[in-house]
């Protein structure tokens, strides 16, 4: 489907893949109205915004953005560089119509593929960038292995992933072990950050990225230089801006 703004949604998905499960960005699929308000209350646009800047991207270059949801990591390559070939690729396809509405009131041309980080929509040593927010984390072990080796087959050689997620050394255990209990939605409301930082450190999804999780993903699968370029001490959590270049 392509309109006169350049926007189209493919569908890359196998049947079989139709039915294959995937953890929604609000963590179930009837939340997913709520994403944008609540990243944006939770101030997610900086980081997008830091993965950007790190991924230096120029104009007429070819970015994948895996894990793409509403779009929003997409928008803000394209904010920073207009001139990008921006494709997102996700599972959900309500988030895809989300972020296609987004991307035609903009204005601005957006590719988006339905489908999964291990099967990645390019050519092989075609792209300049891979990028991801947020959603290595909602992706399991076998799929983050291939994650990490289909990003090596579509970026060229100097291409360049910036992956941004929750990670880097384990939370204190203040956060782990003692969450805030308490009582009234003031209280809560108060008390929300807290919250959803302990959840999150908690999660055992998050937690295969710890302790250097996403470095040492992009290592075994044959990026040498992969290390944590900058991190963010989000009121969520620590977040790791991991990079690494095609040798
Ligand atoms: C927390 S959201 C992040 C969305 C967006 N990148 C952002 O920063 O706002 C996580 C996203 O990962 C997607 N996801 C879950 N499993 C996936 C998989 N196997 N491959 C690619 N994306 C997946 C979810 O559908 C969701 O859109």
């Amino acid at each position: 489907m392509t309109d006169a703004t350049n926007v189209r949604i493919l569908d890359q998905r196998t049947p079989e893949e139709r039915d294959r499960p995937f953890l929604p960005g609000m963590g179930r699929t009837w939340l997913l109205p709520l994403y944008d308000i609540f990243t944006g209350v939770a101030g997610v646009r900086a980081l997008h915004e830091r993965a950007v800047e790190r991924a230096g991207i120029q104009a007429g270059q070819a970015v994948v953005d895996v894990g793409c949801g509403t779009g929003n990591l997409s928008f803000a390559v394209l904010a920073a560089q207009p001139d990008a070939r921006v494709t997102g690729l996700d599972p959900d396809g309500a988030a895809l119509r989300r972020a296609a509405r987004k991307a035609r009131r903009r204005g601005v041309p957006l590719t988006l593929v339905q489908g999964y980080a291990d099967r990645i929509p390019a050519e092989d040593a075609s792209l300049d960038h891979v990028v991801s927010s947020l959603a290595l984390h909602h992706v399991d072990d076998d799929g983050r292995v291939a994650f990490a080796r289909d990003a090596l087959r579509a970026l060229r050689p100097g291409g360049r992933v910036t992956v941004v997620d929750f990670g880097g050394p384990a939370p204190d255990a203040e956060d782990a072990d003692h969450p805030t209990h308490g009582h009234g939605p003031a209280h809560t409301l108060r008390h929300l950050p807290r919250l959803v930082r302990s959840r999150v450190s908690r999660s055992p999804a998050v937690a295969r990225n710890l302790d250097d999780g996403i470095v040492a993903l992009l290592a075994k699968a044959g990026f040498g230089d992969a290390r944590e370029v900058e991190h963010v001490d989000h009121r969520f959590g620590r977040v790791t801006v991991v990079q690494a270049t095609r040798p």
